[in-house]
């Protein structure tokens, strides 16, 4: 079984291609990802040598070279997580998330048509249905919510999952999507929520929360993600959309907080600032396709994942310093010099 894992260099693609060399020594994986400002190949440092790895720097937009790399290694199924990942980053320019996120998932899916593929597995957000009311605590996205979406980068997820769709139907490609929650765990970029809290609180600088701090994110440890993922590429029915999430809800303002106690840093570190535009209130998945139909159920509780994120994030310093003390800080200075 070779299986092509787009994005590999990134947060989830990285942790994914972790498990699976473990859950399946005896795969062959290909790390397929254009090293974006978001894909760090230090990360793939453990896995490098190994015999069935292999890591090819190219961008799925690069159609001569994903074919290339299709008649190469022959592969059984392609995971694509290959995209630009940010919401805010989206805001400030949106073309190359329409790029990467719709024009190469088309590109990969040509690929698929045109060599063969077992199944071709989209990983997609919960934030394609848009967001739910802070008041209706009794709502959940399940797989039927429509699509509708807020940001840029939301947009472009939707597109895509709308593409993958269609060339199920069109073309009879075996495809399937997973739409999952708010991910934390190692390697998680310090542009986003906890590791930039954590980053931030670690050199006592100002934690900037966006409004008031009640956004509701439903947050799930990456390991979880990635087990999802492995069992319906393995069980899950070809042309259906899988919701991932662990019912755990938490205000962005209580996990900041979180993240003060356990490193000992004081709250006055919180600083208010500008609100995002167009910010989501409340995601919150209902898993119950996944959990009737594969038996997947999350493993790790919010409060030792946590723990755990912190924990990696202390023993990592280089890691994630490496990565602040470069462009990142022209981006940092952009988005919250003024905020
Ligand atoms: P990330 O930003 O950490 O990593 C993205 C990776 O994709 C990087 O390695 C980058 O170099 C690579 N990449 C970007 N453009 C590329 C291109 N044109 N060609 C090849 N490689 C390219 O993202 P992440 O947080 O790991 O998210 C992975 C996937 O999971 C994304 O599709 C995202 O939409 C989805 N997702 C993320 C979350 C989350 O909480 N982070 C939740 C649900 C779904
Ligand atoms: P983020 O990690 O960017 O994920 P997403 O927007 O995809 O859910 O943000 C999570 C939440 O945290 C979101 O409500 C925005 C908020 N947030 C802040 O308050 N401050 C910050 O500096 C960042 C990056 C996010």
């Amino acid at each position: 079984m070779t299986i092509i894992v787009t994005g590999g260099a990134g947060f989830i693609g990285a942790n994914f291609i972790f498990h699976m060399m473990k859950a399946h020594p005896d795969y062959r994986l290909v790390c397929l990802d254009k090293l974006t400002y978001a894909g760090n190949l230090s990360t793939l440092a453990p896995v490098m040598d190994e015999p069935n790895f292999r890591f090819a720097k190219l961008d799925i937009c690069d159609r001569e070279g994903v074919y290339r790399l299709f008649e190469e290694e022959h592969p059984d199924m392609v995971v694509n997580f290959a995209a630009e990942s940010h919401v805010d980053r989206s805001i400030e320019n949106p073309e190359v998330f329409l790029q990467t996120n719709i024009l190469g998932t088309q590109v990969l899916m040509d690929a698929c048509r045109r060599y063969g593929i077992q199944r071709y597995h989209q990983v997609s957000t919960d934030e394609v249905y848009g967001d739910l009311p802070l008041d209706r605590p009794d709502l959940f996205f399940t797989e039927e919510t429509p699509i509708h979406t807020s940001s840029p980068y939301s947009s472009s997820k939707a597109g895509a999952d709308l593409l993958v769709l269609a060339y199920h139907r069109t073309y009879g490609l075996p495809v399937t999507i997973s739409r999952c929650s708010n991910n934390y765990g190692p390697y998680h970029f310090p542009e986003k929520l906890i590791p930039l809290m954590i980053a931030n609180a670690l050199n006592d600088k100002p934690l900037p929360v966006y409004g008031t701090g009640e956004n509701v994110r439903d947050w799930l440890y990456v390991e979880d993600h990635c087990k999802a993922i492995d069992l319906i590429l393995h069980k899950g029915r070809v042309g259906e959309v899988y919701n991932i999430g662990g019912h755990n809800e938490m205000r962005n303002i209580d996990i900041v907080k979180i993240i003060c106690k356990a490193l000992g840093k004081p709250e006055s570190l919180i600083t208010f600032v500008t609100d995002r535009k167009g910010h989501d209130m409340r995601y919150a998945i209902d898993p119950t396709k996944i959990h009737n139909e594969l038996g997947w159920l999350p493993e790790t509780k919010f409060a030792d994942g946590i723990q755990k994120t912190i924990q990696w994030y202390l023993d990592n310093k280089a890691w994630w310093q490496t990565i602040i003390s470069g462009e990142y800080q022209n981006y940092y200075e952009k988005m919250y010099g003024n905020r």
